[in-house]
C-alpha cells in the first residue's frame, strides 16, 4: 500500500490518497476543536487513542454486521479506508439527554429516556450543524429515503452494540454521532467513533469520560492521595 498526496484535511484527521483509487488512509491528528472550530487546543496522544478506540470499535461493529468503511489499522496514527461519498446528514442518537438536547427542552441533564432518540443535523461547520428531519434531507438532496432508513436503522444497531459493550465496563453511553457515506452503491459506517464523538459517563460516579471534558473545561480529576501531574 502506498501512500499518496493529502486530500482532505479536517479538524481531527487527514485523508490521503493511495495507490489503489477506493481505499483511503485516515490520519488521526491530536487537534481537539469543539462549537464548530470555534474552541481549539491540542491533546497530546489524542491521535493515537482514536485511531486505537476507532479500529477497535469498528472490528467489533464489522463482527456484528455492521458495514463500515474501515478496513485495517496501519499503525499508530493510520487506518486504512474504503473511500465514501460522504452523505452530509450527522446521525445523533441519544440514551440519556445531554448537551444540545437539554438546552433544546430545558430538561437536565442525565435525564433518561423511555427509548432511545434518532436525530439528524446537516454536516456544515459554517452553519454550525442545524438539525433537520429527514424532508429537508430528501427535499435538499443530501440523501435519499432508503438511505435515511438504512442510517437510523444501522444507527440503533451500533446503539444497541455499543451500549452493551460500554455498560459491561461500567460506562453509561449517553449519546453519540455517527456518520455515513456511500461505496460501490452500499451505504456504509464512516468517519470514527471515539470519545470525541460519544458521551460516555461513568456508571456509578456519573463522571464525564468524553470530549465534554474539553468543550466545558472541565479539570482533570486525579485520584485521592495521587502525586498529581
Ligand atoms: P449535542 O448534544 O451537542 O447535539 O451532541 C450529541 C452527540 O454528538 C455528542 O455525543 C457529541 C456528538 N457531536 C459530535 O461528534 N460532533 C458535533 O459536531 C456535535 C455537535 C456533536
Ligand atoms: N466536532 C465539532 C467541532 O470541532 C463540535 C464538537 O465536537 O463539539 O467543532
Amino acid at each position: 500500500m502506498e501512500k499518496r498526496e493529502k486530500l482532505y484535511e479536517g479538524k481531527a484527521k487527514v485523508l490521503y490518497a493511495t495507490d489503489d483509487k477506493d481505499l483511503l488512509i485516515q490520519y488521526f491528528k491530536d487537534e481537539a476543536t469543539a462549537f464548530d472550530g470555534k474552541k481549539k487546543g491540542v491533546i497530546e496522544e489524542k491521535g493515537v487513542l482514536n485511531n486505537k478506540i476507532s479500529s477497535a470499535i469498528f472490528k467489533m461493529l464489522e463482527s456484528n454486521g455492521v458495514k463500515t468503511h474501515f478496513v485495517e489499522q496501519l499503525n499508530d496514527r493510520e487506518m486504512l479506508v474504503k473511500r465514501l461519498r460522504i452523505i452530509p446528514v450527522e446521525v445523533v442518537v441519544r440514551n440519556l439527554i445531554a448537551g444540545s438536547l437539554s438546552k433544546r427542552l430545558g430538561i437536565e441533564e442525565g435525564t433518561a429516556l423511555s427509548e432511545p432518540i434518532v436525530e439528524f443535523f446537516y454536516k456544515s461547520d459554517p452553519l454550525g450543524d442545524p438539525m433537520i428531519n429527514e424532508y429537508h434531507a430528501r427535499a435538499f438532496g443530501w440523501a435519499t429515503d432508503a438511505e435515511l432508513k438504512e442510517m437510523s436503522a444501522t444507527a440503533l444497531k451500533v446503539n444497541e452494540i455499543l451500549s452493551r459493550f460500554f455498560d459491561e465496563r461500567g460506562i453509561i453511553l449517553v449519546d453519540f454521532k455517527l456518520e455515513f457515506g456511500e461505496h460501490k452503491g452500499k451505504v456504509l459506517l464512516g468517519d470514527e467513533i471515539t470519545p470525541d464523538g460519544c458521551r460516555l459517563w461513568d456508571k456509578t460516579t456519573r463522571e464525564k469520560l468524553d470530549k465534554d471534558r474539553f468543550r466545558r473545561d472541565l479539570s482533570r480529576s486525579e485520584p485521592t492521595g495521587g502525586l498529581g501531574r
